[in-house]
């Protein structure tokens, strides 16, 4: 399998007034075609900095990223993003919001293949019946569920999401995550998730790379072996408490905390 995204040697410090701050060193990460990357890590690691890199929005000190067998040196219009506030315009009908990357990167698209395209993602996330509102009439969850399909309605190589669901009650989020997964079998995508929930980070994953406290390094790699056609329930086998705990010392040591002895 060819890997979709590939970092290789990531380092990166910010000027600041204080000097340079050393946020990435040398971070290695790699998704294949098709997977779904979960990224965890303590806060202020520089988790949110490692997307801004992907998408090409920032160039790194050091290092190489590579998407779809080219080198990111610029902003990629054919990256998704979504984020724990969906930015979506409050001018616009979700409908219209949803048509906004394809205004952009397909702009010789006709109108009606614009509109079924986006109708036809509103559909798979619940959303039908509801495209002629506007955002503010729409419940949070309900707005980022509007966010994922504008995200992906331009078919991006890759989306990226950062701590989408944070802001989201808990069983609002867990909905979200049944339909993400629902989505993705539908419409198959590359994904890089960044959360702080490791629940999310195995319900969705495909692999979970744990990074370590700043500067960030690769610290930790969890290949996800839970069965492809999950559903919430999963979270509560064995296998996956296994993975969560493992996961959980693995943050432990990121955060430079102690690790007890269970057995
Ligand atoms: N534009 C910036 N200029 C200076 N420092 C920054 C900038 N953006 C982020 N930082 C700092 O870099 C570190 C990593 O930030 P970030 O990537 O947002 O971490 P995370 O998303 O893991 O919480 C933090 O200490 C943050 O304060
Ligand atoms: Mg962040």
């Amino acid at each position: 399998m060819t890997n979709l995204i590939e970092i290789k040697g990531v380092t990166h410090a910010y000027q600041t007034k204080a000097g340079p701050l050393p946020v990435l060193d040398g971070l290695d990460v790699s998704v294949p075609e098709g997977e779904f990357c979960a990224v965890v890590g303590p806060s202020g690691c520089g988790k949110s900095t490692l997307t801004r890199l992907v998408a090409g929005l920032m160039k790194p000190d050091a290092g190489e990223v590579w998407l779809h067998g080219e080198r990111v040196t610029s902003p990629r219009k054919t990256v998704g993003m979504a984020f724990q506030n969906p930015v979506l315009l409050e001018w616009r009908t979700i409908l219209e919001n949803v048509i906004l990357p394809l205004e952009i990167v397909a702009p010789s698209m006709p109108r009606a293949q614009r509109v079924d395209r986006a109708e036809a993602l509103l559909d798979m996330v619940g959303l039908s019946g509801f495209e002629s509102k506007r955002p503010s009439e729409l419940s949070g969850g309900m707005r980022q569920r509007a966010s994922l399909c504008r995200a992906i309605v331009h078919k991006p190589d890759v989306l990226i999401m950062d701590e989408p669901f944070g802001a989201l009650d808990n069983f609002t989020r867990e909905d979200l995550w049944q339909t993400m997964r629902d989505l993705r079998a539908k419409e198959p995508f590359t994904a890089v998730l960044i959360t702080h929930d490791l629940r999310e980070s195995v319900f969705l994953g495909d692999q979970v790379v744990v990074l370590s406290g700043r500067p960030a390094r690769t610290q930790y790699i969890l290949d996800v072996t839970l069965p492809e056609d999950r559903t919430i329930d999963v979270l509560y086998t064995p296998q996956a408490a296994e993975m969560l705990h493992d996961l959980r010392d693995q943050i432990k040591i990121a955060q430079g905390r102690p690790v007890e002895e269970t057995s």
